[in-house]
């Protein structure tokens, strides 16, 4: 049987960095109040990295796919699939993954190479949850063998759509950008690779956590920055996470004692916790860069993969369950074996 392994990782983060401090210095500027005791404790975010002005998405998806492809062993031109997961794209169109093939194309070339041109590029919208789904097509395209070696990214530059007047939102997310190098592979379902899959979507709650404005007659129109409410996406997240971990294990075959490794989407470490727990892992076993990352959506989860695996923790053979909620409402889940 055809399956589609992951054979690289790769992560990028921008150079500016603040702290809880950092934050609090800025949001009293606006005469607003808060605390890294505060936002340790509601949510286990220590730090966060923000873009330089002129960085964009695309700019941090080229460093953590050169960063993947390297570690894949594998030239640009040997890519013949790019799916980028953002909500925060360089423009409305053309696509953040085609503006990333330009950007190989031009670091192929300086290296006297070539880049992946020609490959098919293209963006997956789903918020927090778009790199499980940016992952769940790459996968399908590859079983069904329409591509061999992809590129799946999760880009993001949050701190563009943040309302720094709201500190309840503000101190939670950050930028950054992940990427894994996936390719076919044969084997009986014992090797390595995307073992299952599961995602899903729930529009009656697109209020709850969204950016409502858009582009029109060459103006913004409504409000171009994120708006959350953070109990109700809590109370919806719980929930939806153990379901979804559940339903790819079965899909397996497998049960959670199975697991290795959970690697979730960081938005919160108290809904990380809840998981864990949920799924009977002790928080050993629970891959944690929310600390130092903040929330940075569809970035999360590959760079807290690409963290866990350089750092040795993660290894071959070893199963891992990637899994995300977020905007939309979406949800869903992969397990890897790696
Ligand atoms: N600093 C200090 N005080 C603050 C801050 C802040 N940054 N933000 C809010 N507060 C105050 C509030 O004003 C409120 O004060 P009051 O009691 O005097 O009115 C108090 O803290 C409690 O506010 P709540 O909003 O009720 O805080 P809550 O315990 O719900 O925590 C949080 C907020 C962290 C957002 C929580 O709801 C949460 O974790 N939600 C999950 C949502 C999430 O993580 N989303 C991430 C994006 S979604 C995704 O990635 C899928």
């Amino acid at each position: 049987t055809r399956y589609a392994r992951i054979t690289g990782t790769g992560s990028h983060l921008p150079a500016r960095r603040l702290t809880n401090d950092d934050m609090a210095t800025l949001l009293a500027q606006r005469g607003l109040q808060t605390s890294d005791e505060w936002i340790v404790e509601r949510t286990g975010i220590r730090a966060r990295h923000f873009a330089a002005d002129g960085e964009m998405a695309s700019d941090l998806a080229l460093q953590a796919s050169l960063q993947a492809l390297a570690a894949a062993g594998r030239q640009p031109h040997e890519v013949d699939l790019i799916v980028v997961a953002t909500s925060t794209p360089d423009m409305v169109f053309p696509s953040t993954a085609t503006i990333l093939q330009r950007k190989l194309h031009e670091a192929a070339l300086a290296q006297g190479g070539q880049g992946p041109i020609g490959a098919a590029a293209f963006d997956v919208q789903a918020v927090c949850t778009g790199f499980i789904y940016a992952l769940t097509v790459a996968d399908a395209l590859i079983r069904a063998g329409t591509a061999r070696c992809a590129l799946v990214v999760g880009a993001e530059v949050f701190s563009r759509i943040l309302n720094f007047d709201d500190r309840t939102t503000c101190v939670l997310f950050g930028d950054g950008a992940g990427a894994v190098v996936l390719e076919a592979t044969e084997h009986d379902g014992s090797g390595p690779g995307v073992l299952a899959t599961d995602i899903h979507a729930d529009g009656r709650h697109t209020g709850i956590l969204c950016v409502p404005g858009t582009v029109a007659g060459g103006q913004v129109l409504g409000d171009p920055l994120l708006r959350m409410d953070g109990q109700a996406v809590f109370k919806l997240a719980v929930g939806v996470l153990e379901e979804t971990a559940r339903t790819t294990l079965a899909k397996a075959g497998m049960t959670e004692a199975d697991l290795d490794w959970l690697v979730p989407h960081q938005a919160n470490i108290r809904i990380m916790q809840s998981t864990a727990r949920k799924l009977k892992l002790p928080m050993e076993r629970v891959v944690v860069t929310v600390d130092q990352h903040g929330n940075t959506s569809a970035a999360s989860i590959p760079l807290a993969l690409d963290h866990a695996v350089r750092a040795g923790r993660i290894q071959p053979g070893q199963l891992l369950m990637l899994e995300g909620v977020g905007g939309g409402f979406t949800w869903g889940s992969a397990l890897v074996r790696y």
